[in-house]
């Protein structure tokens, strides 16, 4: 990349053959200017940045699209994702298709050079289908049929439904699957609500039955004898509307996941029969990222690419949590993502809907970037002039012309442009990790035991020291690979089973440090107490255990080797039972139970470390804590102090370093760097300092070292 070149690297590439060719493709893009190229496909070459929106030609006159389509390429949008809502209008009756329109608009946006992914249709199905075929819609939990009118009515679980999602899938493949202008493909749109109608009650009980394949089994994994829940026949178990067995309960979410991985592989497979591989098929995961209604790890694994919506609703951008997202989304395939939808200002569906202020959005999407997003499109384009979203923030207003937030948009357009090069290919690389699992999430939400326990705080608890220690962070599954982290905190991991157990104490033995947060372990994979108690099998390695759980209603002093500071929500008294389990910290007087018992205890083991704190800490010890283990550790600062408010992220390749600096704080800061390197918002010059306006963002590169 030439503005990264040092001048005796120049001036040797100067005299290279490489850099003639260079000169004759630079000669030749300037006297055929083309648009940035994109690439964005499983076989392609990384993805480079791309900016864009939601469109819903099918919404306007077409003697409209082009107007639309200039006002986006102005503001330097590069992608569009369309079709997701447009079933009606792309089968208007059944097996009658009319994809033509669609065309024309794929073309025009080519003519506009941006790029295009379809969505199936699958979350709003027609009128004519679901009147002929009311079994395809759902049942919800009180047992009422759901209506035309809205969206999401339909039935996840339903076979004939499936086969009406993949023939309109397979017809939009079989035509746009070679479109050199169709990158890739969004099944559906944020999966939500399940069914609870007798036909997805049997695939329930089928379901339980290829898992546990005898009732002996079943009984024996949910004690059953609890209750007289015994159970003679798999059509006697309920399909749970609220509440039940934690077992029963726990089987069924993951039936819930695997059933939407189902509904969503019918509709892949519609479209691999056609698609070239260079396009990806994706899915955009809603619930503000953080929901548990299914497993994301379970529906991201077919997928080539993971994608969110990323929305603030009331009130403003809140940096940590934001981030975490980002980092959860992309530890899901742990690659890069997409951040399918976002906020232009503001939403409709907020108890407030305020708008971001000025600057904001622009932080945001920079944010993305910084946590790993290849691409960041708006929800939407233009708000129909009827329908239930009149009232969403949008680019462009009824009239057609830009509205405020449009400049500050088609600036973020072009930065993306000038940044496209530096980040092509670089990705977040993380040294210490975060792992959670949807077993223990839906464990502990089942059974709170204090309502105030809430797992993304606790989880944030650790997140924000980790990030104000300038720290990329990766949010992983329990089960994935761990080796490559010098540290990894689990907080809430509820549900350690033999297998999980065995895994994370691999990763201990080679070296790394596994620092347990409070209600590890206390299950097994059937939601079953483990007999060891807490963290289950890692007692023995530990040295120590739980030898009981308190919810706490008020604050509660611990100190130690530490530090000093309060616990509240949560606290386990725990004991060590091996020589050598060092208590790091304790309880000071409490509710009686507790004085002076262990909060902290820490074991070597094998080359690495065991460490379980049992409490819920306050923000200023949690630093302490956070800061010893990555010390310890050998951690390795990724930038250099920042001042506070300023957010620093690292993307890498194997060449060079892309550091995205954000000020999230109201007044304008001044950053000294450690080294001098390239503004590559403004043309890659070298700098050795820089200053942030609030809501300033600086995009530098340097080389690795
Ligand atoms: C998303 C949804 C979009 C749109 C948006 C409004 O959850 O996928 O279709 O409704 O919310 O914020």
């Amino acid at each position: 990349m030439e503005n990264r070149l040092r001048a005796p690297a120049a001036v040797r590439v100067a005299r290279s053959p490489y850099f003639c060719l260079f000169l004759v493709l630079a000669a030749f893009a300037f006297i055929c200017p083309s648009p940035v190229v994109f690439a964005a496909g499983r076989d392609s070459a990384a993805p480079a940045l791309l900016l864009g929106s939601a469109w819903y030609p099918e919404q306007w006159p077409e003697s409209r699209w082009d107007a639309d389509l200039q006002l986006m390429e102005d503001a330097h949008l590069h992608v569009v994702r369309v079709g997701e809502f447009a079933w009606s209008t792309l089968e208007p009756s059944q097996g009658r298709y009319n994809l033509d329109w669609l065309e024309r608009a794929v073309r025009l946006a080519e003519k506009h050079h941006i790029q295009v992914v379809i969505g199936t249709p699958a979350d709003a199905p027609p009128a004519w289908l679901t009147s002929a075929h009311p079994e395809t819609l759902r049942v919800d939990a009180t047992g009422r049929r759901a209506e035309h009118g809205g969206r999401r009515q339909f039935n996840y679980a339903n076979p004939e439904y499936r086969v009406f999602c993949a023939a309109v899938a397979e017809q939009l493949a079989h035509r746009f699957g070679h479109d050199p202008n169709v990158i890739g493909w969004q099944i559906g749109n944020e999966y939500t609500e399940e069914s609870f109608d007798p036909g997805t009650r049997s695939q329930f009980d089928n379901w339980l039955q290829r898992k546990y394949r005898s009732l002996d089994a079943l009984n024996h994994d949910w004690s059953t004898a609890y209750w007289s829940q015994t159970y003679d026949r798999w059509d006697e178990i309920p399909l749970p509307t609220q509440g039940g067995n934690p077992g029963l309960l726990l089987d069924h979410r993951r039936f819930v996941s695997d059933t939407w991985r189902d509904f969503q592989q019918v509709q892949i497979d519609a479209i691999r029969k056609f698609a070239d591989s260079r396009q990806f098929i994706t899915t955009n995961i809603g619930g503000l990222g953080w929901s548990d209604n299914w497993d994301h790890y379970e529906i991201t694994r077919p997928l080539d690419l993971a994608a969110w919506d990323d929305y603030v609703g009331e009130g403003h951008l809140n940096v940590a949590r934001n981030g975490a997202m980002h980092d959860f989304v992309r530890g899901w395939k742990r690659q890069n993502f997409w951040v399918m939808e976002t906020q232009p200002g503001s939403v409709n569906w907020a108890p407030i809907n305020n708008t971001l202020d000025p600057g904001e959005t622009r932080a945001m999407a920079w944010q993305a970037v910084g946590h790993g997003a290849d691409a960041v499109l708006y929800w939407q384009w233009r708000d129909a002039l009827n329908g239930q979203e009149q009232y969403h923030g949008a680019l462009v207003g009824p009239d057609g012309t830009p509205l405020p937030i449009y400049n500050e948009i088609r600036g973020i357009g072009s930065e993306f442009e000038r940044a496209t090069t530096a980040l092509a290919g670089t990705k977040p690389v993380a040294q210490v990790a975060i792992v959670v699992s949807y077993d223990s999430r839906w464990a502990i939400d089942f059974q709170a035991h204090n309502k105030n326990y809430d797992q993304l705080e606790v989880l944030l608890s650790y997140y924000r020291p980790l990030r104000d220690l300038g720290l990329t962070v990766d949010i992983v599954s329990a089960d994935a690979p761990l080796d490559s982290y010098k540290v990894v905190f689990a907080p809430s991991l509820n549900v350690i089973s033999k297998d999980r157990s065995a895994h994370l104490l691999a990763y201990v033995q080679q070296g790394g440090h596994l620092v347990l947060g409070p209600r590890s372990g206390m299950k097994d994979e059937h939601n079953s107490l483990n007999v060891e108690r807490q963290p289950g099998p890692l007692v023995a390695p530990l040295g120590g255990r739980v030898d009981q759980y308190y919810a706490l209603d008020s604050e509660v002093p611990v100190s130690g080797t530490a530090g000093t500071g309060t616990a509240s929500l949560w606290a386990e008294q725990l004991s060590t039972r091996a020589p050598d389990t060092e208590v790091l910290l304790r309880y000071g007087k409490s509710n009686g139970w507790l004085d002076d018992e262990p909060a902290m205890i820490s074991r070597r083991v094998g080359n690495g470390r065991i460490t379980y704190l049992g409490a819920v800490l306050d923000p200023d010890l949690m630093r302490k804590v956070v800061a010893s283990a990555t010390s310890d550790a050998r951690v390795s600062p990724e930038f250099g102090d920042v001042p506070q408010n300023v957010e620093v992220c690292r993307r890498l390749d194997a060449n060079h370093k892309v550091f995205v600096l954000i000020n999230h704080g109201p007044v304008e800061v001044h950053l000294a760097l450690s080294s001098a390197m390239r503004d590559v918002l403004d043309d890659g010059r070298i700098i050795s300092n820089c200053d942030l306006s609030p809501q300033g963002i600086a995009v530098l590169t340097t080389d690795v070292h």
